[in-house]
């Protein structure tokens, strides 16, 4: 991810949740990275989870109470800033642990801390990676799956949502005045599979996860939204032998 990147997520982050589109986008994710996760609540809440790009850890917060613990890893500082506000509630979920960091080592000793223990165990690896709306700002996904792969255990899985580039349309998902640090309009279904194959996971699926439907500009750049328009997400599922 460039500065530039991470420049405009600092600046968004106060304002993330706020946005209605991004709320029902991880609501529907929620719900496909469930349905694709074991469904025996025995077996999904010794799992060890990785959230790369977590934002302000909206699937994070989601997902942690069926699950063991939660890595939240993020680039942007303010946004890091806003999950651990949320985390200071007294309610709040126990099993969160948010970094500060632009991943690029499966080895990087601030993801080898144990949320819960909070002990550093050297080689730590995750039952799980996801990562939600995240893949189009990467510019080069090769060298970001070979740190996922690397980040998984033997047995372990990679899920991650992001929209499809379903054609010239898919575009409008971001309005013009948006588009700095959009490296692609959405991700490309045999591109993706490709990648997370040569990364080493076998078994690779790529399926639909669900719709969403949102407001794009009336003109491209014109700034007022206009009409709605659907847009298909992929869950892209990969496993590590
Ligand atoms: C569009 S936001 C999505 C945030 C969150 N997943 C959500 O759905 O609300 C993309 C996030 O990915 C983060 N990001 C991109 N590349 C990253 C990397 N290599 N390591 C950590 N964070 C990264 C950015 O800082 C940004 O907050």
């Amino acid at each position: 991810m460039t500065d530039a990147n991470k420049a405009r997520f600092n600046a968004e982050a106060a304002q993330w949740d706020s946005n209605p589109d991004i709320q029902q986008a991880t609501r529907l994710a929620h719900k496909a990275y469930l349905s694709h996760l074991p469904s025996d609540p025995a077996i999904l809440s010794t799992y060890d989870i990785l959230d790369l790009g977590c934002g302000t850890g909206l699937l994070s917060l989601a997902l942690a109470p069926s699950v063991r613990s939660v890595t939240a890893v993020d680039a942007a500082e303010g946004m890091i800033g806003a999950l651990e506000a949320k985390l200071t509630a007294e309610d709040a979920a126990k099993n969160v642990l948010p970094i500060c960091a632009m991943l690029e080592d499966p080895d990087d000793e601030r993801i080898a801390v144990d949320p819960v223990t909070k002990e550093k165990v050297t080689g730590r690896r995750f039952d799980v990676v996801v990562s939600h709306l995240v893949l189009h700002h990467i510019l080069d996904l090769r060298k970001l799956f070979a740190t996922v792969f690397g980040c998984v255990k033997k047995g372990g899985k990679v899920m991650v949502t992001d929209f499809e580039n379903f054609g010239p349309e898919a575009r409008k998902f971001h309005p013009e005045s948006k588009m700095d640090g959009v490296e692609r309009h959405g991700i490309l279904r045999d591109e993706i599979k490709t990648v997370l194959e040569e990364a080493g996971f076998v078994d690779v699926k790529i399926e639909t996860a669900f719709e969403l439907e949102k407001q794009v500009e009336t003109e491209p750049g014109s700034g007022v939204m206009g009409p709605t328009m659907v847009f298909p997400f992929l869950i892209c599922e990969g496993t590590k032998l």
